[in-house]
């Protein structure tokens, strides 16, 4: 599946416009981007799913809570799962979606993310991604420990199936392990990634946000006050990628385009970092990206 980018941009760019930020920021959302952000999340939200990433490669992904049902119709299937990977519980899949000519990897979340608002200790490493580039310890960590057989899978599949887009996705701290997996993985040869983060903390310094800013298809969604995007906060060194898409619904609501603000910059207050400090009681909003991202979560998932 593709996303059109707007021209607007690009153009103007090549023109030699200087693009005033209000109008970048004003970008309104076109009915198939919605869509495609709406299918997305669910593979983002099948990673919840513990049927999908406990032992289950080769069989089609499916989510008990309902809410994958175009992932389910893709016919999707899980050629390798990953999880308690020792104290980083990472967890997750390689899809493989033929209807749609796609192999995604997913990063399922952890409620262990609640304790993030007490814990102030974000140590940063150096990913050797580029000069000056730091990225979160935990989120690096996460990655480093899958990447060989999850990036010997990715290559295995794209032989057998070329032409199909690597998509990485996560929801929580499975979009803070994507966003890094998708800035290595276009390092290393898959410079296309296209990369779905909801509701994703802050995973770098200023200098490594800029270089997945630059490497591009970054998809990276916000909530409203959801407290989990505002963290590790921007006093630590922390910044994001842009663009944000900032969702300003209520909880549960159906999101329509009028709903979803494009804005730019890796610190930028018009959007959820804007909505004040990371509250426990605005956890609400962290559920729901378009629908309840974590229905299927386990019982198992440290709350
Ligand atoms: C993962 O760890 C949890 C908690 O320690 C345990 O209940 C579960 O069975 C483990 N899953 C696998 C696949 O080992
Ligand atoms: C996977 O393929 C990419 C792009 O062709 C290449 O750069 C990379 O080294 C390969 N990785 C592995 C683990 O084989
Ligand atoms: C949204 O749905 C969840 C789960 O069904 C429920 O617990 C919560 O109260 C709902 N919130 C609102 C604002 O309706």
């Amino acid at each position: 599946m593709h996303i059109t980018i707007p021209i607007l941009f690009s153009a103007a760019t090549a023109l030699g416009y200087a693009i005033p930020t209000n109008s970048l920021q004003a970008r309104e959302i076109a009915t198939n981007e919605l869509s495609q952000f709406k299918f997305w999340v669910q593979y983002a939200a099948a990673a919840y799913c513990e049927n999908n990433y406990v032992d289950q490669a080769g069989s089609l992904l499916t989510c008990w809570a309902k809410n994958c049902p175009q992932v389910e119709s893709s016919g999707a299937t899980i050629v390798y799962d990953f999880s308690n990977t020792t104290a980083t519980d990472t967890s997750g899949f390689v899809a493989l979606d033929k209807a749609n000519r796609a192999i995604i990897l997913s990063f399922r979340g952890s409620y262990s993310v609640r304790n993030w608002i007490s814990d102030i200790d974000f140590p940063f490493v150096d990913p050797d991604l580029c000069d000056g580039c730091l990225a979160e310890f935990g989120f690096w960590s996460s990655w480093e420990l899958v990447r060989d057989p999850v990036s010997a899978v990715i290559n295995e599949t794209l032989s057998i199936y070329p032409g199909y887009e690597l998509v990485v996705v996560g929801h929580s701290l499975g979009a803070a392990v994507a966003t890094l997996a998708a800035a290595d993985l276009r390092s290393r040869g898959h410079i296309s990634t296209a990369l779905y983060a909801f509701a994703a903390p802050r995973v770098a310094n200023p200098a490594l946000a800029k270089h997945i800013t630059t490497q591009g298809n970054n998809y990276r969604f916000t909530h409203t006050n959801d407290p989990v995007p505002k963290l590790p906060l921007l006093g630590m060194g922390y910044v994001h990628v842009s663009p944000e898409y900032y969702i300003t619904s209520p909880n549960n609501a159906t999101v329509s385009t009028e709903d979803i603000k494009v804005l730019e910059g890796e610190v930028n207050f018009e959007g959820n970092t804007g909505t004040g400090i990371p509250l426990l009681d605005d956890f609400p909003a962290h559920h729901w990206y378009f629908e309840e991202t974590d229905g299927c979560k386990g019982p198992g998932l440290p709350f």
